[in-house]
């Protein structure tokens, strides 16, 4: 249907958003543009580009659309709580400073929940740490730095971490500063591979519930670049269901399949 009105919409998309329709899988990546369709009630690609080319307030809507950005406080709990245990065994005696990375990281709450469990581990075994969050998307990186959460980011945390760790007032909640000041955010797109790489090494790096948007190829590649920015026996976590794509699977090391917690192995 269309595919010469397809093909012209990702170029204009492209050139206006930077967000690359090639590198995305196609049938999700045309459900999203769809629903937008749907919603400004334009029959065809073509004339959707139409619309888009004279609504700015559009293009912003469409890229909300095309880069999702759910996520939640402990998100997947019991793989936080096999991360905790693996960075008390891993990295506490060992070199009391861990270096964490966040990819396609949202509203921050992922890179926050690390921030959490590490600042407990600092106050009992005096680990130091860093953490960064990067995200392509300049408004939701802009809402991790503030902080403050509705309900929905809450569903997956305990009542008493609620009261800990927040002032909450008229059902917002926001983080308080302690905790947010020990957490970084950048604004950056995981396809600018030298960009990424500038950022240096990591011994923990998280991609959950991101890579599912990109092609097998895009997936390939950046398995490279995570193996690239991990530290020897740097260790890698995806959504739970993503799995490490192509050739690169040999370069990890399952540390739980259940959780998609990986190892870097070799060089
Ligand atoms: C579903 S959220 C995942 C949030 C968090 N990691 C989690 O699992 O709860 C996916 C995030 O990936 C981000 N994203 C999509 N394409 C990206 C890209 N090219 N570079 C960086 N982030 C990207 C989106 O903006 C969105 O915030």
């Amino acid at each position: 249907m269309d595919n010469t009105g397809y093909r012209s919409l990702l170029t204009y998309i492209k050139q206006e958003i930077r967000i690359d329709g090639a590198l995305y899988k196609e049938r999700p990546f045309k459900r999203r543009i769809k629903l937008r369709m749907r919603y400004t009630e334009t029959g065809s690609y073509s004339e959707y580009l139409y619309y888009l080319r004279k609504n700015s307030e559009e293009m912003k809507l469409l890229k909300d659309a095309l880069t999702i950005n759910v996520t939640r406080f402990f998100r997947n709990r019991s793989t936080f709580e096999y991360l905790e245990r693996l960075i008390k065994e891993k990295f506490v005696l060992k070199q009391k400073y861990v270096s964490i990375l966040s990819v396609g990281c949202s509203s921050g709450e992922e890179a926050y929940t690390m921030g959490l469990i590490l600042n407990n581990l600092k106050s009992m075994y005096n680990i130091d740490y860093s953490i960064l969050g990067i995200d392509v998307d300049e408004i939701i990186i802009a809402k991790a730095k503030l902080g403050k959460y509705n309900d929905f980011s809450m569903k997956e945390i305990r009542k008493s971490e609620v009261k800990k760790y927040f002032d909450e007032s008229e059902n917002i909640y926001s983080l308080k500063e302690q905790f947010k000041k020990s957490v970084k955010f950048r604004i950056m797109d995981i396809k600018s591979f030298s960009e990424m790489k500038r950022l240096g090494r990591y011994d923990i790096i998280l991609c959950r519930n991101v890579l599912i948007y990109f092609s097998k190829e895009f997936q390939e590649m950046i398995m490279k670049v995570f193996h690239e920015m991990l530290n020897p026996d740097g260790v890698l976590v995806l959504g739970k269901i993503e799995i490490i794509m192509g050739t690169f699977r040999n370069y990890y090391a399952i540390i739980s399949k259940q959780e998609r917690i990986y190892k870097k192995i070799g060089h």
